[in-house]
């Protein structure tokens, strides 16, 4: 069974039900993405737990969600119950093997598992307005206010530095517009109090530093296995944007940080998308092309994006025309929506003509499912009924204690674990603020003293004081602007040259706003 090259998922059946033949997923085809699918209950997480088994032990590293916690038993090894030996039987899997596979816990809340963030400016204006479910004018200022930060070299690390950013875009909303395009103060406001939602929702945990790199969800094992990150999604999916943003933040990531590879003979990292349906969800049009955009060109940087959901019509079509290696498990037929996917489903594989598609997909079993995967040069194999094979770890959650244990020896331990508030844009805009304020009560003192000067000096008979006081009351108010937009540019600059010695680039961005390296 166990094919160099290959991916064991499963043994098809016969219409008379006997043995057919093992089905593999070609690991030189790993990177052309997939699809998992099925009615609840039918076997879709069992089945992302024995392909990321099977990545893992090609070498090929895996991140997955794991949304109900039942993911996580893949860090354990696995129990001979009845079940699964009987399955393991029933499709000629000898010897039955168990097998624990190394796993790193991720958690955004930094609960189960090792904290996950990004910085604002890393995820750009065009997620953050999705997060934000913002209107056309919010991401309108949005757009302004990332302009602002990455040309003036202001690092938006976490909320309040974007809050900070606002509030100083409120306060001169219309000098900037001048320079920027149009500030509407009311949709500052209103971006404002969307970010006091979000931070109570939780997003605050995401967002600042360290941020994750993507070369440790890249890492393998001295003996060669893939790193299986396991993302608990549990708490995150109470806030479902989030969760969606997130991975899609991931996606890019990946998109713009690795260097192309062409067709590698397997992926260099694999991607599940697990309940696929919340990311095009009321998705903005222009989103779900950027999407579409990024599955299509991640390809040939070796990653393989396997989008896991209950109904194939959850997807949008030109996602799904990508997907090549395919599960599809049971769904049922009653309501018209569901028969429509029923068809879906069945029209999008190559048929076989032992069986009709439609039919088998509403009578297969738990575990069952209709598979076809790319072949040959790349073409789709004739689909074909099959078992999914029994995993070789634990069906099942972890324990808290043995969660911990992962934890404790954990290639990340103590990367990602405290938080680390460097000088950002909030800190940079209360210093201004200060100086400022500095700079107006100099100005004040100066003014008063001038007063009480011009009281002394414009004295009659003194007229060159005169003349120099009126000089200085005019110079004024033009030097507290000036030294205010020294202060600024003063800043800027100076952080401006941190960002580029740190990461040697301007700040552009890629296809979905995310910062390109
Ligand atoms: N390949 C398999 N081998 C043996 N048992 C399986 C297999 N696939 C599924 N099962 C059995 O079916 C149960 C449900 O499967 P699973 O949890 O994968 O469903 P699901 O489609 O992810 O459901 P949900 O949508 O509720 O998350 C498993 O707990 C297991 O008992
Ligand atoms: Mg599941």
């Amino acid at each position: 069974m166990l094919q160099e090259g290959k991916l064991y998922i499963g043994t098809s059946r016969k219409p008379d039900d006997s043995i057919n033949k093992p089905e593999y997923l070609e690991l030189k085809f790993g990177n052309r993405h997939g699809l998992v699918t099925g009615a609840t209950g039918t076997g879709k997480t069992v089945t992302l737990q024995i392909l990321a088994e099977g990545f893992s032990n090609a070498g090929v590293p895996v991140f997955c969600a794991d949304v109900k916690g039942d993911l996580s038993g893949i860090g354990a090894i696995g129990e001979a119950k009845d079940f699964l030996v009987k399955r393991a039987e029933q499709i000629g899997l000898s010897p039955y093997d168990f097998q624990e596979f190394p796993v790193i816990f991720w958690d955004l809340y930094g609960e189960k598992g090792h904290r996950v963030r990004t910085t604002l400016s890393e995820m750009g204006p065009l997620l953050l307005s999705r997060l934000m479910n913002a209107s056309d004018a919010q991401e309108g200022v949005l757009n302004i206010a990332f302009k602002i930060a990455d040309e003036g070299g202001l690092p938006l690390l976490d909320l309040k530095d974007l809050q900070a950013l606002l509030n100083y875009m409120g306060e001169n909303a219309s000098e900037l517009s001048n320079q920027f395009g149009f500030i509407s103060k009311s949709s500052v406001g209103s971006i404002q109090r969307e970010l006091l939602i979000l931070e109570q929702q939780g997003a605050e945990h995401f967002f600042g530093e360290p941020a994750l790199k993507i070369t440790d969800i890249m890492r393998t094992t001295n003996d060669g296995r893939g790193a299986i990150s396991v993302l608990a999604a549990d708490k995150l999916m109470m806030n479902p944007r989030l969760y969606a943003t997130f991975l899609l933040w991931l996606l890019s990531e990946l998109f713009e940080e690795l260097p192309e590879v062409g067709d590698p003979d397997k992926p260099k990292l694999v991607f599940f998308f697990d309940e696929a349906h919340l990311l095009f969800n009321d998705a903005p049009k222009v989103l779900v092309e950027r999407v579409e955009q990024v599955v299509r060109l991640i390809r040939s940087k070796g990653v393989g994006v396997y989008f896991v959901t209950q109904n194939p019509l959850d997807v949008p079509e030109t996602v799904l025309a990508q997907l090549g290696n395919r599960v599809q498990h049971a769904l049922r037929a009653y309501s018209p929506r569901e028969q429509k996917a029923v068809r879906t489903a069945a029209e999008t594989f190559r048929p076989n003509p032992d069986f009709d598609c439609a039919e088998v997909i509403t009578n297969l079993g738990t575990g069952e499912a209709l598979v076809s995967t790319l072949e040959g040069k790349g073409s789709p194999s004739m689909v074909e009924r099959t078992l999914i094979r029994p995993p070789a770890s634990r069906l099942g959650p972890l324990t808290d204690a043995e969660r911990q244990n992962v934890m404790n020896v954990s290639p990340v331990r103590g990367l990602y674990d405290e938080d680390f508030d460097r000088e950002s844009a909030y800190e940079m805009l209360v210093k201004r603020a200060e100086k400022a304020a500095e700079a107006a009560e100099q100005a004040e003192a100066q003014a008063a003293e001038e007063q009480t000067g011009r009281s002394r000096w414009t004295l009659p008979g003194f007229g060159d004081d005169a003349e120099e006081d009126a000089r200085g009351r005019q110079a004024r108010p033009r030097s507290s602007g000036y030294q205010r937009e020294t202060i600024m540019e003063a800043a800027m600059k100076s952080v401006a040259r941190t960002v580029a010695t740190q990461v040697g680039r301007a700040l552009v961005r890629g296809i979905l706003g995310s910062l390109k390296r």
